[in-house]
């Protein structure tokens, strides 16, 4: 980022747009966050995850994924993510608390399913056997349904750090309240 934002509605409307950039450009740094889970038992998981959507309207992500994988079970437990993500380009760090839900059926789902069939991604929720499944020599079970899953997670609070020459800055934002952290 070339100017230094100041206002903290200036920060929080660029954050907001290069969120939604990201889910829009598989280029950008943000396209990849790390979505850390905590399971049943207190442990904690953390994978990369795509970002296919981000809307500041309604504060919230959306990711896709198989409804077997163990982020799944986790969510089914421990409703909570977080979403960490960095770009150098513009020298900051988002670590965003969720409440995630977990979709399977219904119109969303459906018009997302009948693109994502049609591409070369489709295979990753047709898979006869569970993400993490220990793999056996090949048994041909039919590809009959698919375990596409739309993860939507709504946006708590932000915790934004940017690391700059002139100092660091970092703030914990909410939809409608902001407060500066010393970095
Ligand atoms: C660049 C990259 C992007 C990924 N995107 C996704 C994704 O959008 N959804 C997903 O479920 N897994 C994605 N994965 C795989 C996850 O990191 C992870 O290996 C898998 O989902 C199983 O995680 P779990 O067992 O914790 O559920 C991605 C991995 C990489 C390296």
């Amino acid at each position: 980022m070339k100017t230094r934002l100041v206002e903290p509605q200036e920060i929080r409307q660029q954050i907001w747009k290069e969120l939604a950039r990201a889910g829009q450009d598989r280029h950008h740094e943000w396209r990849t966050p790390v979505l850390a889970t905590s399971s049943f038992d207190g442990a904690v998981n953390a994978r990369t995850v795509v970002l296919r959507e981000a809307d500041a309207g309604t504060q919230t992500l959306k990711v896709f994924t198989d409804a077997r994988s163990s982020k799944v079970n986790d969510l089914a437990h421990q409703p909570c993510g977080v979403f960490v993500f960095w770009s150098k380009r513009l020298s900051w760090q988002l670590r965003v608390r969720t409440t995630i839900t977990t979709h399977t059926q219904g119109p969303e789902v459906q018009a997302i399913w009948d693109k994502v069939k049609q591409s070369a991604a489709a295979g990753d929720y047709l898979s006869p056997t569970a993400p993490g499944s220990v793999l056996t020599p090949a048994e041909h079970t039919p590809f009959l349904h698919h375990h596409f899953t739309l993860l939507r997670a709504q946006v708590l609070d932000i915790d934004w750090l940017e690391l700059g020459r002139e100092g660091h800055r970092r703030a914990k934002i909410g939809e409608n309240a902001w407060e500066w952290l010393t970095p």
